[in-house]
């Protein structure tokens, strides 16, 4: 799709380079002179925007581990020593810290991008796969590094988590053992999350070039989904691409300079200002925001089912929710990538966002709460969304791509953007 390459070294130097290791050549044909579809919106910068995020988290995250102490007599006084000594440690620590949610908020934006828009079906799908990979890598990332501080969430979450994993029978007992180091959580666990919380930015890093070169061989999809057919879908990436991207760049980053800067501790617990005590247990142990809608999936399931028992069934559920979107490329049957074309669909899809959010709220308050002062539970409100959510990827998104009758789409790109009613429907691709 991309063609053959345009890069012409233009000094003695560069044809040198080019000839032994043609990096520049790479770089210009992947990041210049990229045919990028003309009709990118504004959905299409997140994947800037995450590159950004990754690169701010890892340079703030090396400096904070030059004054960070990884023993649990020292760990909570080391935060609040770079928080109030160490030069602009305070600047440092905020970025890190409101850095992870804008950080989380980036991706999910880009995964419901892709998911409005067939961005994971073919042929993508190892882009998207890969997608997922990164997305699990950070949730890892995200709850290795929550426990550092070792305030009262960060033990009392470390808890919750590991102990989740005692619930797998049979190897259940050991594999939690493993994780703490020992026989609760204690100071080998901050150790080795420490290290791997140090470790998987990186690990995220490959990943990520794995995913720009799955996204460099198709090219990027669009918002009519209709494919690139002749040069005149498309614009080189830079300047055009690259100036929207940096525009984008800069607006996201003016929000985070308003946490960063004015409500430095809006998105902290309470409780994780206080140091770990392993003798008092707080009244609600909550996660940050962004794990919320697996909380309420993991405390939604109750009830045991056959030989599977309550816990064990909520944990499979949780990781269940996340393992699904490996397969959604052969769950969604449509041919229609982009649901601007699926009338049917889009309902359902604005239902599941609903969905998601709502989750998120369940997962923030305390299951026997009443919703809203009816007499609904969170608990039962939880289990009814849980449904939906698995409804969505495994009857949903499979019928509909037999039933629904989509709208006519654009005979090309060029035409879409020219709104040029004459075009006529495509064929299935
Ligand atoms: C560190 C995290 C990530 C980075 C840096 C990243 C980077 C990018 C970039 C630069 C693009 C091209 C521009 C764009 O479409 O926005 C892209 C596209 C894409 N990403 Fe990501 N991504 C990340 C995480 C994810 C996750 C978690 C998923 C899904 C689970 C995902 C799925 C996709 C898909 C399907 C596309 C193709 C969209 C299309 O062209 O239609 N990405 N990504």
């Amino acid at each position: 799709m991309s063609g053959p390459s345009t890069y012409e070294p233009q000094t003695g130097i560069e044809r040198w380079l080019d000839s032994r290791l043609p990096i520049a050549r790479l770089m210009w044909d992947s990041f210049v002179d990229f045919p990028t579809p003309r009709n990118l919106n504004y959905w299409w910068t997140f994947g800037g925007i995450l590159a950004i995020f990754l690169m701010i988290q890892i340079i703030t995250g090396v400096v904070l581990a030059m004054h960070y102490t990884a023993d649990v007599s020292m760990a909570f006084d080391s935060v609040q020593r770079i928080r109030r000594d160490v030069p602009f440690g305070w600047l440092i620590q905020s970025m890190h810290a409101n850095g992870a949610s804008f950080f989380f908020l980036a991706v999910y934006i880009h995964m419901f991008r892709g998911l409005y828009y067939g961005s994971y079906k073919a042929p993508r799908e190892v882009l998207w796969i890969l997608g997922v990979v990164i997305y699990l890598l950070m949730m890892a990332t995200g709850f290795l590094g929550y426990v550092l501080p070792w305030g009262q969430m960060s033990y009392w979450g470390a808890m919750v988590i590991t102990n989740l994993f005692g619930a797998l029978p049979v190897v259940g007992e050991g594999i939690r053992e493993w994780l703490w180091g020992g026989f609760s959580v204690g100071n080998a666990t901050l150790t080795r999350f420490y290290a791997l919380h140090f470790l998987l930015p990186f690990v995220i890093a490959g990943v990520v070039i794995l995913h720009i070169w799955a996204l460099h061989v198709p090219g990027n999809g669009n918002p009519t989904g209709v494919s690139v057919k002749t040069k005149k879908d498309t614009l080189p990436f830079h300047p055009y691409y690259t100036v929207k991207d940096g525009f984008a760049i800069v607006v996201f980053l003016m929000i985070f300079a308003a946490f960063v800067f004015y409500m430095p501790d809006a998105l902290g617990h309470a409780d994780n200002y206080i140091e770990a005590n392993p003798l008092v247990t707080p009244s609600h142990i909550v996660p940050e925001w962004y794990y919320l809608p697996f909380y309420a999936i993991l405390r939604a399931i109750t009830f045991d089912i056959g030989p599977i028992s309550a816990q064990l069934g909520g944990v499979l559920a949780m990781f269940g929710a996340i393992a699904i979107l490996f397969v959604l490329p052969w769950l969604d049957t449509s041919p229609v990538r982009s649901m601007r074309y699926r009338p049917v669909a889009r309902w359902f899809f604005l239902i599941f966002m609903v969905v998601c959010l709502c989750l998120g709220w369940c997962g923030a308050n305390n299951p026997d709460d009443p919703v809203l002062g009816t007499p609904l539970k969170f608990v039962t409100f939880a289990q009814i969304l849980t449904l939906y959510y698995f409804a969505y990827f495994l009857v949903i998104l499979p019928v509909l791509g037999f039933t629904e009758r989509p709208k006519e789409r654009p005979a090309s790109i060029e035409a879409a953007v020219l709104g040029n009613k004459s075009a006529t429907a495509q064929p299935a691709e």
